[in-house]
């Protein structure tokens, strides 16, 4: 039974008010010892002709006999319920223990197509921390989604195409030794391409050769595209390799050199509209009215660009997919150029370019010299998660735990570690990244949750051959077991505001928080202990059973794998 819903339902029967009504005016009370569930009479005083406190006292008296209640109080005009603990207990644990992995999973997205496009990085250039938090946020977003039904798509719009591959390809001509660059491609490659444009500077005549080449290479020339394809090739080998590591994987990697040869008929409907101006050469669409720059669609040589780029994108996607949401995980520096290109695709008349969805994130800060760098002053993506595995084999190395596996759990507590931290505010939020905080095992942090679920599994491995199927969850009624009851009771809800934010960060928090009410669980409810009754240890088994399963579920919409020990 949901008893939100059952006291709704109860609540609309007697008082005849609108369902709807019902459902905005109940909250949760901001202490639990105010009960469960409070109803403000206010809104019934005017139908009702009476004080909102007498209203509260005369639903007290019809209610007060329900199976569902333990206890009703008229507070002013406020009407606190508080469930019947051990049917809440039993219920839920036994809804969830029946549900499983599904437990929280929901049917809202059926038959909806959300596009979640993240990480994004460019090609022959390091994958960055930058994109570290886009690949962060969009993974778990697009896991959330999954989980509320809808059909989602994971979209990688590599940066592949542009003007700076003629500088590439001009300085790879130049000094490039395909036999240097295959031992380290991307760092090899950036160097050449910094050397470019040291050199240009001072022989600017450099540049038009680039022009040249990325000229040549728009008009499809076999040796400049054969070059391109490759520098393209060699970069997603090393991103691959990053994807592997954090079990991240795309429907799609169609990026900018993808729309290449769809953004004539952009520029062409984007004319025949007639919101092009012409702006110092350039055709624009005008943005003043909004207090906007110009959105730029082909620059004065005539050479479409990045925003070009994603208007043809955008298009292709609601063709391709003809989806409810486009959302678009990036940076805020591109707030501007996101506002430019929706409200361009707005005039254009594609209605549909409301539900394209700039979900930005804020800055991450690396303290100091923490980062070791292989690579000079440049972060390497790759060298932060095999830090991040190294220090967390140490820790559990020096705890002395005992680890059957010590590569694969340091594996997955060193990533996790770093995915929840990306996760763990509001994304609009600077990060800075510590060492400390991410790996501190009893903080809120990756190790922490993680360890409560290995902790859980392990009182679970101590009662094999228990069965506590059909448990009396009566047996297991406390303060302890019914706030982290409760927690499990939630966990669809935090999930849903997660997507309606698309901020991951409810999921964390509510982990966290469920690790916390857990870890308090099992100190004031012991459970294997010899002087607890068979039945009272089945009862606890059994919840502990469930939170299991909804931490890991929840770890999961994160994209933390848990270890069944550590
Ligand atoms: N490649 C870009 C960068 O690294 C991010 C692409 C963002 N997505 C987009 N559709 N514009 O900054």
């Amino acid at each position: 039974m949901d008893f939100k819903e059952h006291i709704i339902d109860k609540l609309q029967e007697l008082t005849g008010l609108e369902r709807e009504a019902i459902e905005k005016a109940v909250e949760t009370p901001p202490d639990e010892k105010l009960g469960d569930l409070a109803f403000p009479c206010f809104p019934l005083a005017k139908v009702m002709r009476k004080a909102p406190p007498m209203i509260a006292q005369e639903l007290k008296e019809q209610l007060s006999s329900d199976e569902a209640i333990s206890q009703v109080d008229a507070v002013g005009g406020y009407l606190n319920f508080f469930y019947n603990k051990a049917l809440f207990i039993s219920d839920t644990v036994k809804a969830a223990r029946e549900a499983g992995e599904d437990w929280g999973k929901s049917e809202m997205g059926s038959g909806k197509t959300v596009l979640v496009e993240y990480s994004s990085p460019n090609i022959a250039k390091p994958f960055h921390i930058g994109h570290l938090f886009s690949t962060a946020v969009g993974n778990s977003l697009a896991r959330i989604y999954k989980f509320l039904g809808y059909d989602v798509q994971s979209l990688n719009h590599l940066g592949d195409w542009g003007t700076q591959f003629g500088k590439l390809i001009s300085a790879y001509k130049r000094w490039g030794d395909a036999k240097v660059i295959e031992k380290d491609p991307i760092n090899e490659l950036l160097k050449i391409y910094v050397k470019f444009h040291e050199e240009a500077e001072k022989d600017p005549s450099l540049e038009d050769e680039a022009r040249e080449y990325f000229k040549k290479l728009e008009d499809g020339d076999a040796e400049t595209t054969e070059l391109w394809k490759y520098f393209k090739d060699q970069s997603l080998v090393e991103f691959k390799r990053v994807y592997d590591m954090l079990g991240v994987s795309f429907d799609s990697y169609n990026g900018e050199a993808f729309y290449s040869d769809k953004m004539d008929e952009v520029v062409d409907i984007l004319r025949d509209k007639g919101i092009l101006t012409e702006s110092e050469g350039a055709q624009v669409v005008d943005l003043s009215d909004m207090n906007m720059p110009p959105c730029i669609i082909l620059k004065s040589d005539g050479a479409t660009i990045y925003a070009t780029r994603d208007i043809a994108a955008a298009l292709y996607r609601h063709r391709t997919y003809n989806f409810d949401k486009n959302i678009y995980v990036v940076g805020l520096p591109q707030s501007l150029h996101f506002k430019q290109i929706f409200e361009s695709m707005k005039r254009a008349g594609w209605e549909w370019s409301k539900d394209c969805v700039h979900v930005g994130f804020g800055l991450v800060k690396l303290p100091g010299k923490s980062m070791s760098t292989r690579h000079g002053d440049v972060v390497f993506l790759e060298d932060v998660l095999n830090e991040s595995i190294e220090k967390t084999r140490s820790i559990i190395e020096n705890n002395g735990a005992n680890v059957d596996d010590i590569d694969a759990v340091s594996k997955k507590i060193g990533i996790g570690a770093i995915l929840y931290t990306f996760l763990k505010n509001s994304r609009e939020k600077d990060i800075v990244f510590s060492w400390d905080t991410m790996l501190d095992f009893d903080g809120e942090s990756a190790p922490y949750c993680m360890y409560g679920y290995a902790r859980g599994k392990s009182i679970l491995r101590r009662a094999e051959g228990m069965d506590y199927s059909n448990a009396d969850l009566t047996k297991a009624v406390s303060d302890d077991a019914y706030t982290l009851v409760k927690l499990i009771n939630s966990f669809g809800d935090a999930v849903a505001d997660a997507a309606d934010k698309n901020e991951p960060f409810y999921v964390n928090r509510y982990v966290t928080s469920l690790v916390k009410a857990f870890n308090k669980f099992y100190n004031t409810n012991p459970i294997m202990r010899d002087d607890v009754d068979e039945e009272t240890k089945k009862a606890r088994l059994a919840i502990v059973d469930a939170t299991c399963t909804v931490i890991k579920s929840a770890l999961g919409l994160l994209g933390i794998e848990v270890v069944e020990s550590m």
